[in-house]
This record gives C-alpha cells, sequence and structure tokens, in this order.
C-alpha cells in the first residue's frame, strides 16, 4: 500500500495491538509508567473521556473512575472529556444530550475529579479541537479505517445498519481529542488500543510530512496506553454491565434503590456460597464486587457467607456498596442541586480547553505553511 512517506502498515499495526503479545508488553510498559509517575508527574499528562451515553455506574467507577481520581491525586495534570460528538457516531438519536452531560458533570465532581487540577471539557464546544479532524484525515487510508477492530465492532453492533461516515473515521476524531492537548499518556480499557495506535501512527505522519515548530520536539507526541483494568464486573443479570441494558448500579441512586436492584441479581440455585468464577459466573461478579466495596478477598466473603446463601450475599453486598457510595452519592446530590455551579465548571474547563486546543492549532498552522 502507499503508506504516508514510511513503510510501516497501519492497518496491521491496529489489528496487532490487540494481539496477546502485544498485550502483555503494553501490561509491562502500564507498570514502568506507573513508576515513572511516582518518581515525577509533571513529565505526563492524561487524557481520557466517556461518552455522555447515561449515567456511571459502579462498573465504570472500579474499572477507570477510581483510576482517574488516583492520577489526578499523584499530581497529573489531567483532561477529562465529555465525548458529545462520539454518541452521533452509532445511533440515529443521541438522547438528551444536555441532561446526560450535567449528569455527567456530577458523576465527576462527586467521585474527587477537581477542576482546579483536571479540565472537563466537551467536544463540540472546542472548534480547534475538531479542526484538526482535517489534516489528520489526510494522514490516514480509507483501508486502515476500515480494517479498525473497534470500528469493526461497533459496526456489527449496529444490526447491519450502513456505517455512518463518522464511524468509519471517529478514531482519527479521538485521535484529534488526544492530540489537541498533546497528551502523552492514556488510560484505557484494552478495547480502546487500536485507537490509541492510531493516534501515534497520525502523530508520526505529522511530523514526517509536515515537519516541526520547535527543533526539539515534533508537533505532537507519542501518546502510550495507561491499561486499566477495564469492567471489571458484570451486571446484577450476569452479562455484560450496560447502560442500555438497565442491569446496572449507578452511582446516583439511593441505597434504597441499591438494595432494590441487589435483590433481583441473578445468582444460581446451590445454597452455599463459594468463589468459582468458571462454575458459577453470577456469584462470583456479587462477590468480587463485594470484595471491591470491602477491601476484602472474594474468598473470604464467600467463606464467612457459606450457607447465608444468595440472600445473605446480597445483603452483606448491599450493606457494604452503599457504605462505601454514601459519601460520593451524598456529595452528587448537593452538586445535582446546584445546576448553575456544574454549568460554571463546565465552562471553565471548556475554556482551557479551548485555549489548548488554540494554541495547538496555531502550531499545526505554522507546520503547515497556513499562518497568514
Ligand atoms: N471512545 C471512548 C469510549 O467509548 C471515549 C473517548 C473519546 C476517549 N475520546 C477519547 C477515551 C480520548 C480516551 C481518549 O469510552
Amino acid at each position: 500500500m502507499t503508506d504516508e512517506g514510511s513503510s510501516r502498515d497501519a492497518g496491521d499495526d491496529l489489528e496487532a495491538s490487540t494481539s496477546d503479545a502485544s498485550l502483555r508488553r503494553t501490561e509491562a510498559r502500564s507498570a514502568q509508567i506507573e513508576a515513572a509517575i511516582a518518581a515525577d508527574p509533571s513529565r505526563f499528562r492524561i487524557m481520557t473521556g466517556d461518552r455522555p451515553t447515561g449515567h456511571l455506574h459502579v462498573g465504570h467507577y472500579f474499572g477507570s473512575l477510581h483510576n482517574r481520581v488516583r492520577l489526578q491525586n499523584a499530581g497529573v495534570e489531567t483532561f477529562v472529556l465529555i465525548a458529545d460528538y462520539q454518541v452521533i457516531t452509532d445511533r440515529d438519536a443521541a438522547g438528551p444530550l444536555a441532561e446526560r452531560v450535567r449528569s455527567l458533570m456530577a458523576d465527576y465532581l462527586a467521585i474527587g475529579l477537581d477542576p482546579a487540577r483536571t479540565t472537563i471539557f466537551t467536544h463540540s464546544s472546542v472548534p480547534a479541537l475538531n479542526q484538526l479532524l482535517l489534516p489528520f484525515l489526510s494522514l490516514v487510508t480509507d483501508s486502515e479505517l476500515y480494517r479498525n477492530p473497534t470500528v469493526k465492532a461497533e459496526h456489527e453492533a449496529t444490526g447491519g445498519r450502513p456505517m455512518s461516515g463518522l464511524l468509519l473515521t471517529y478514531p482519527v476524531h479521538q485521535a484529534a481529542d488526544i492530540l489537541f492537548c498533546r497528551a502523552n499518556l492514556v488510560p484505557v480499557g484494552k478495547d480502546q488500543l487500536p485507537h490509541l495506535e492510531q493516534t501515534r501512527v497520525v502523530a508520526r505522519r505529522f511530523d514526517e510530512r509536515y515537519g516541526r515548530v520547535h527543533p526539539d520536539r515534533p508537533v505532537f507526541p507519542q501518546a502510550e496506553a495507561l491499561l486499566s483494568a477495564g469492567s471489571l464486573i458484570l451486571g446484577m443479570d450476569g452479562t455484560k454491565m450496560s447502560k442500555s441494558k438497565g442491569n446496572t448500579i449507578e452511582l446516583r441512586m439511593t441505597a434504597d434503590e441499591t438494595a432494590r436492584v441487589l435483590k433481583k441479581a441473578v445468582t444460581d440455585s446451590t445454597r452455599t456460597i463459594t468463589y468459582d468464577p468458571v462454575g458459577r459466573p453470577e456469584v462470583a461478579n456479587l462477590l468480587t464486587l463485594a470484595g471491591l466495596c470491602s477491601g476484602r478477598s472474594p474468598v473470604e466473603i464467600a467463606d464467612e457467607i457459606g450457607d447465608g446463601g444468595g440472600g445473605g450475599l446480597k445483603r452483606y453486598l448491599t450493606e457494604v456498596l452503599n457504605e462505601t457510595f454514601a459519601p460520593i452519592r451524598a456529595r452528587r446530590a448537593e452538586l445535582d442541586a446546584d445546576p448553575g455551579h456544574l454549568q460554571a465548571v463546565l465552562r471553565e474547563g471548556n475554556r482551557r480547553a479551548n485555549e489548548v486546543a488554540d494554541a495547538t492549532l496555531d502550531d499545526v498552522r505554522t507546520a503547515m505553511g497556513m499562518s497568514y
């Protein structure tokens, strides 16, 4: 294939980024990065985000949110994107976006993201970020896009509907999300690794084609993944925890609502509780969640509940889960009651994101010979 001045085939890289060997390398590298952060957090800038598709749940919390707060508190400058343009990639209707953005803001602040240290912003509010999509699209080929495993998976999930141009190109848009603020670290689950590889390809090709503005460094850095555990827990029906399936425990739920959802959680007909992820996935899932909330091991909890059965397990889980999330929920309720504050925080985040994006776009114009 004709590659942008490079002999590497990025399509293969994208697929290879999810292979076992590559995954192990990424995992090993993530451990090194953690050590480097502990030594000097100022070397890093983190970029990550969520699609505003519904309320965040405990799966998100233990899979990624908790980790974001930890990295922020370790002193790494952090950008968190509410990816409102990304929700229109694979759906006809984006849903009540303003409400969902507000709910995400409340979730973020309630879990401890601190607007003084973390810039929270929305895609649609940052024109210069979106403008990067044009030069970036010129650096990728259509066959790379068609081979992106995430694009393929999301297209399959739409049930055979024709693919929109935006779905096909959204990995390049995501590259703009990461590169507009020149982030060098992206905490993501492994499903997002092909996007990160695409981002590195775009950054490298931009350097090869347009060169530098500051001689000592390329316009865009090579961003690395900081692999997070991803979704550690299943929904309360034993299938993937998902906002659209109604099987979630949302951060915003009350203690009573949580108890009601857990009462209906699927277990099995064996009375004695044991931790057996393969043979008894639903019970193991509840034990894992109880372990994450209580800081105890799932095996220890299973032994303690023993003949208490599914009912005993659910009672214990309800107690530790409600206890763990009580402070977050109390803060969230306060935030929810003050929409003016949430809006002010988002506006300030957007202002700061625009400042950063404008500076990057200036460099891009200079490199491309388009400063008039
Ligand atoms: N694609 C991510 C998801 O579906 C959300 C996202 C958008 C993102 N832009 C990003 C994540 C940039 C990391 C970096 O969850």
